[in-house]
């Protein structure tokens, strides 16, 4: 996507030994790049959010271990880049997707031959990563524009967290959807939740004013409301695990988000890409981590000031006890629809649209 008329990806090769990402903890104030260098910094990189979103972390994460090898290609260097990784984030499976992929390819190879396999094996991930995007984009595209071709008025989307191409390599996931009906002329409104305590919203506004896409910024509490007066057509958001039965984890309240939707008759979309589904869970509620995150998340706010400099204020003290999950699962029976590269399933078809790729896999 482009940023001031110039095309950027949220991560690219910074030469044969680096990687260079987009530094999201400086939007949407500034935009500006970080070089990773090391598996060390990866780590950082996507446990300080500098990296973040589901499957821009899993890509990440890929490089980390291509980095982590050139240095050493042996076999207790492998195991303790995955470790290191692994620990980074607990919900997003892309995770541990992307690093399973690279682990099995990489193990059986020798040590000698596992650095440049590693470089080659990211790169293909970070260009699948794009291509799904593209694919699911248009499926979703043709939701929005099928809701338009039924009301003839521009089509209110109300998205929640930021699901959009810096959450991944390009594109997006949720919001690849929104500017693929945007680009081929579909008038599009998005209603972007703030999404407290992290304000991943202003990321997705930033992304989308970028992008010419109408849009809202709106208070996390204001969805509902919203929804009763007729005013969201359908709901469309992203995801960082979901179950073979369509059982969406997402960034906290977005559970809210579909309660909400089904008490209004509105249409619940998530976007998800296939290395977002762990075909492993039984019990999405009970077995899907959800990471506790810093109380000061929920203590602190962080903006700029008067005079535009970077600044914090504190709403509540050290004393006042928190809690920050920054996750939540909405139940199937909520999802109307599952978009995925292969097309948009309810959740009971899900399964059974990746049924032949996972049986040949
Ligand atoms: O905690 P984050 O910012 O890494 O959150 C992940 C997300 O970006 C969202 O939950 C998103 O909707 C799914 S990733 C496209």
């Amino acid at each position: 996507m482009k940023v001031d008329g110039v095309a950027w990806r949220s991560i690219v090769e910074d030469g044969p030994h680096a990687v260079r990402i987009v530094d999201q903890t400086r939007l949407p104030f500034d935009f500006g790049t970080r070089r990773l260098e090391s598996c060390d910094d990866v780590a950082l990189a996507i446990r300080s959010m500098q990296v973040r979103g589901a499957p821009l972390i899993g890509v990440t994460a890929a490089y980390g271990i291509a980095l982590a090898l050139q240095r050493d290609g042996g076999d207790a260097a492998l195991a303790d880049a995955h470790a290191a990784l692994l620990a980074t984030r607990p919900t997003a499976v892309n995770l541990r997707w992307a690093l399973a992929r690279m682990r099995s390819l990489l193990q059986p190879l020798a040590a000698g031959e596992r650095a440049a396999a590693a470089w080659r094996e990211a790169g293909r991930i970070a260009e699948e990563d794009v291509a799904i995007n593209r694919a699911l984009g248009g499926h979703g595209a043709g939701l929005i524009t099928a809701a338009h071709a039924r009301t003839r008025q521009p089509v209110r989307v109300l998205t929640h967290c930021n699901a959009g191409w810096i959450a991944t390599v390009d594109y997006g996931t949720a919001l690849s959807a929104v500017y693929q009906a945007h680009d081929a002329g579909v008038p599009v409104h998005v209603w972007v939740d703030e999404t407290r305590p992290r304000n991943q919203g202003l990321l997705t506004a930033w992304e989308l004013a970028a992008h010419g896409v109408p849009h809202t910024l709106i208070a996390d509490n204001a969805g509902g409301h919203l929804m009763q007066r007729g005013e969201v057509d359908l709901v469309m958001v992203g995801a960082d695990r979901v179950s073979r039965t369509g059982d969406v984890c997402n960034k906290i309240g977005t559970y809210l988000k579909a309660l909400a939707a089904a008490d209004n008759g509105v249409p619940f979309y998530a976007a998800v890409p296939s290395p977002t589904i762990d075909w492993e869970l039984a019990d999405a509620l009970r077995e899907i981590p959800i990471e506790e995150r810093a109380a000061d998340e929920v203590r602190r706010v962080s903006g700029r000031d008067g005079r535009g400099r970077p600044a914090q204020v504190t709403l509540a003290d050290a004393a006042t006890p928190v809690a920050n999950p920054a996750f939540d699962v909405t139940p199937a029976r909520l999802v109307t629809g599952i978009v995925t590269e292969r097309g948009v399933a309810s959740p009971a078809e899900l399964a059974r649209l990746f049924a032949p790729a996972r049986a040949a896999a």
